[in-house]
């Protein structure tokens, strides 16, 4: 089986080729009487912020295509004739659609009554009907419409008609508030969505005066419906339940995902910030604040490795609200909902905001002193040191310098290189790959090669789920035509679909196998073009974290890139495990990659730590370290944020630390680690500290302390738990943590040998099984994402995904029910036939409802057990499943692969294309490409409804019309 997905978006439609800045020659054009040299194709509007001059805009938007919607950026314009005249265009001219050309002259509102005059007229129509809501909008104060009015519009009004008006707000998802008579129908948000994020949600409906912006209908684009509360989840007593009328609803639900939900976007938060008018808002923020009640911090989001720039807005120490920082070089201006949305967790009822010591004649915690709590700590530690050894986990969420202070605490204060931030399945070969590949690597590849790079292989990488803003990176330089995306996944996932993306089939455990088979003498097929495709200067594969439960995986994507000269970057999902690498929280890897069997690397490092020496044995992984503990071998476990769900074995952690004679947990919330604590030591949240992350291009995002607060970040705790054990780890400070850095430097000896590991056979799958495929969806069950209901809303609803062979073997129909089962325990799913291997079964990782850890006790590549769970379809064992089928990368049929010679079962399938009209899950991009025929009509529409509208309108916003009934003379 093979898919070329296609694109939702024509190359070249998209913003991307918006957002690249314009080559070539320089023109030279005069704007209000200032001469100024731009590269050739830049936008007139462009040209004038170069030269300090602001024209007033609504549409316009740097990182989407010009479109001309709103009109405000008119201007007079006049170019040279063939002989050099120079001639007045008839009309004033939109400056964000007009290029600039050699020997224009533009004149502004600045210096110019016409353009001034022009700008007036359009800001008098687009406030004929905007409400007075200013007061109590959440936009005013930041308001674009507000501010602009004030400085490009007239200083009274001449409307004296009725305003028009609609029920307010719907909801276009649990996360989104839409109050439609505020827009201005500049189509920021849907062009966000068609063309960045590729998922538009929303679209221009109706026409004339009642063009507005609304969710999908299947049937008729409208508002007049019956049904309220179809569109999203919206959680009972929130503003939406509060302020939507019954009957305001979109006429029919909008359309439903294949789970049954509404359909919504992991980006749909950024048409709210980019938004110029109220009209969007957010439901958990809705009247929550004024933007000149706010404090902004910059910040760095701790959601995923990809360090995207974040602004915190925070009231009296509380954080209101994130929006998208700026960053050109990583996020642009996008961040992921989760980014955005997920950050009361940090304020969660059951932060731990006191020392606990486990009281001896109750069992119970209870608060302590910092001084008593940490002597006990530091006694314990000592003692566990003495009788079998301590363990550091640290977890995978640490900035730099938190990290680093686990990995210097661990070897000089309890001689140990028991020590791993690995919480998920990892590997030695993993640890090997991250030591010759990773640690101190630096910057090799980056957010721009992706734009650039002609071909990127995912492995074992989902981007959307995994690395959000990557996927935005990739899917630019998708539709401007620059990259190719091939995934080695068993399923095209819709993410997949979006970037346009060639799937090259691999049943979970076969991912070796397959990525050996990318050769150029591989038959024709996804394989040689793969192969092809790789070997192009500036092509990339990037490796996700989860390849290292695939023995052989790590090993075959080296070699992958030596074949093809392809460049690696490994994208893991936490923020802090790039950090954590360079930072030595490894076992067999010291700061900086230098391994710990190196002797040289050991007493460059002792000498740095002034302490005599370093242990120099390799110390246990994550796993190993759990089952020491459990077995009673290693007596202590000092313990970051480890969520124990987390762990291929969640039941093993738990047993170890009930086992292990003394457990100290640093953790900002109570969590099953502090319950079974002898010491919890309160640690800050990312809003209470400062710090650095390493995104997974190695580039560090330093952050600063957004919020006051007396608790404080890994790195100080663990210094004072290492003064109380007698030992100066001199980490107190995080200027302390960079000097001791600048001060080691790179390592400029050997490196960890790259790993070897050959390719493993598949399993064999039994009658009634079938191989587990299992990531992380975006927004799951985590604990990163507690206390945000509305965000929670909009999640995917979990599905298990079968082949309909397998399926059929089950005798599971679409939709019906199926247990997913081992001999630890089950999970019932629908299922959703999907275009995959036969034999495998996908499901979320760790939904609500379905935490394969912690309910099944395994992983991708674990065989599980398949049955319907109506005995009415039929019993577990139902259907023809041969023995001995091997779930093997990857056939769209059913086969046997025990009655034939094990051919490459990836030769066998033609590339065939999703066609996304068939795709009952994507049916809303029909109706969005079907509207974007009525989108050259919205805009004009748009202008004639506001022409048509007898104005009084006193250009400050405020206009003073009642607000009911309607206008609509252009209807
Ligand atoms: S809702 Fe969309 S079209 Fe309307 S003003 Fe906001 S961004 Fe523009
Ligand atoms: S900003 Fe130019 S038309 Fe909208």
């Amino acid at each position: 089986m093979t898919t070329t997905t296609t694109p939702k978006t024509a190359p070249g439609e998209g913003g991307a080729l918006a957002a690249r800045p314009p080559q070539g020659d320089l023109v030279t054009l005069t704007i209000d009487e200032v001469e100024v040299a731009v590269p050739k194709g830049t936008l007139v509007i462009r040209a004038a912020e170069q030269v300090g001059i602001q024209i007033p805009r609504f549409c316009d938007h740097p990182l989407l295509a010009p479109v001309g919607a709103c009109r405000q950026c008119l201007v007079e314009v006049s170019t040279p004739d063939r002989e050099g005249n120079l001639k007045a265009m008839p009309k004033p001219q939109a400056s964000c659609t007009l290029e600039a050309t050699a020997g224009m002259v533009v004149r502004t509102q600045r210096s110019s009554a016409v353009a001034e005059k022009a700008q007036h007229g359009v800001m008098e129509l687009l406030l004929i009907n905007h409400p007075l809501d200013c007061p109590v909008c959440d936009k005013g104060g930041e308001c674009p419409l507000q501010n602009q009015a004030m400085s490009n519009g007239r200083a009274t009004t001449r409307f004296v008609d009725v305003k028009r008006t609609f029920p307010k707000p719907i909801a276009i998802s649990t996360e989104i508030l839409l109050d439609r008579e505020r827009c201005i129908l500049c189509q920021r948000c849907t062009r966000f969505s068609r063309e960045i994020a590729g998922d538009p949600f929303i679209d221009l409906q109706q026409r004339g005066a009642a063009q507005q912006i609304g969710t999908f209908s299947p049937e008729v684009l409208g508002f007049a419906g019956e049904l309220p509360g179809t569109v999203g989840e919206v959680p009972q007593g929130t503003t939406a339940d509060a302020f939507a009328p019954a009957g305001d609803a979109p006429r029919g639900p909008a359309l439903a995902d294949e789970s049954g939900r509404p359909f919504a976007s992991y980006f749909s938060g950024n048409t709210i910030q980019i938004c110029p008018v109220g009209a969007l808002t957010n439901a958990a923020y809705r009247f929550r604040a004024r933007p000149f009640d706010l404090v902004s911090t910059p910040s760095i989001a701790e959601h995923d490795s990809c360090g995207s720039a974040i602004r915190i807005d925070h009231r009296r120490g509380v954080v209101l609200r994130r929006l998208a920082g700026d960053d050109p070089v990583v996020n642009e201006e996008w961040i992921t909902d989760k980014d955005r949305f997920a950050f009361t967790w940090q304020s969660a009822p059951d932060r731990v905001t006191t020392p606990l010591v486990r009281d001896d004649a109750s069992g119970e915690l209870v608060p302590a002193s910092w001084a008593e709590a940490l002597e006990i700590a530091a006694d314990g530690l000592a003692a566990a040191r003495r009788s079998g050894g301590v363990g550091v986990l640290p977890g995978g969420r640490l900035t730099v310098e938190d990290a680093y202070a686990y990995a210097k605490l661990a070897r000089v204060a309890l001689g140990t290189n028991d020590v791993d931030h690995r919480v998920r399945p990892h590997s030695a070969e993993e640890e090997a790959f991250l030591g010759a590949h990773v640690a101190g690597a630096g910057v090799t590849v980056t957010f721009a090669d992706l734009e650039t790079a002609p071909a990127v292989l995912l492995v074992a990488l989902e981007a959307e789920e995994e690395a959000g803003v990557t996927f935005l990176r990739l899917r630019k330089g998708v539709l401007a035509g620059a990259t190719r995306v091939f995934s080695v996944a068993p399923l095209a996932s819709r993410g997949l679909e979006r970037l346009s993306g060639t799937l090259v089939p691999a049943a979970p455990g076969t991912e070796a196998e397959v990525l050996d088979a990318v050769t150029d003498r591989a038959p024709s097929g996804p394989l040689a073009d793969t192969a092809a495709a790789l070997a192009a200067p500036g092509a990339v594969v990037l490796v996700g974290e989860r390849l290292a439960g695939v023995p052989g995986g790590l090993s075959a994507v080296l070699r992958l890139a030596q074949r093809t000269g392809a460049r690696v970057a490994w994208i893991p999902r936490r923020a802090g495990e790039r950090g954590a690498v360079e930072a030595g929280a490894l076992p067999a890897l010291l700061p900086g990659g230098r391994p710990v069997a190196d002797a040289r690397a050991r007493v460059d490092l002792a000498a740095q730590w002034d302490v005599e020496s370093l242990p120099a044995t390799p110390g246990r992984a994550t796993g190993a370290i759990l089952a020491a503990a459990a077995a009673g071998e290693i007596a202590g476990l000092l313990v970051g944020g480890v969520d124990p769900a987390d762990l291929p074995d969640p039941s093993l952690a738990t047993a170890a630390l009930d086992r292990a004679r003394f457990v100290v947990s640093l953790e900002v919330r109570r969590s099953a680690v502090t319950e079974r604590a002898d010491v919890v030591l309160p640690v800050a949240p990312p809003s209470e500290k400062a710090g650095t992350y390493l995104n997974w291009e190695g580039r560090p995002r330093a952050f600063a302390q957004a919020l006051s607060s007396t608790a404080m970040a890994d790195h100080r705790v663990l210094d004072a738990l290492a003064d109380a054990m007698g030992v100066d780890l001199g980490l107190r400070t995080t200027a302390d943590v960079h000097a001791e850095l600048d001060a080691l430097g790179p390592w400029d000896g050997l490196r960890l040998a790259p790993p070897q590991e050959p390719a493993r056979e598949p399993v064999v799958v039994g009658p009634g099984q079938a191989v587990l495929a299992s990531w992380h969806t975006l927004l799951d069950a985590g604990r990163l994402q507690d206390g945000e209901a509305f965000l929670a809303g909009t999640a995917k609803r979990p599905v298990a995904r079968l082949s309909a062979a397998t399926a059929a073997g089950v005798g599971v129909p679409d939709r019906g029910l199926v247990q997913v089962s081992t001999d630890a325990g089950a999970v019932v799913l629908p299922v959703v036939v999907t275009d995959m291997p036969d034999h495998v079964v996908w499901l979320p990782l760790n939904a609500p409802g379905c935490a394969v850890r912690a309910t099944l006790h395994a992983d991708a590549g674990a065989l599980v057990h398949l049955g319907a769970v109506s005995a009415q379809v039929a019993g577990p064992d139902a259907g023809a499943r041969p023995t001995g089928r091997r779930a093997r990368g990857a056939t769209a049929q059913p086969r046997v692969p025990d009655a034939g010679p094990r051919e490459p079962a990836w030769g066998v399938g033609a590339v065939h294309r999703v066609d996304p009209h068939a795709d009952h899950d994507h049916a809303d991009h029909d109706h969005a490409g079907h509207d974007h025929a009525g989108h050259d009509h919205a805009g004009h529409g748009a202008g004639h409804d506001r022409a048509d509208h007898r104005t009084d309108g006193d250009g400050t916003g405020h206009d003073r019309g009642p607000q009911h009934g309607r206008s609509g003379t252009g209807a």
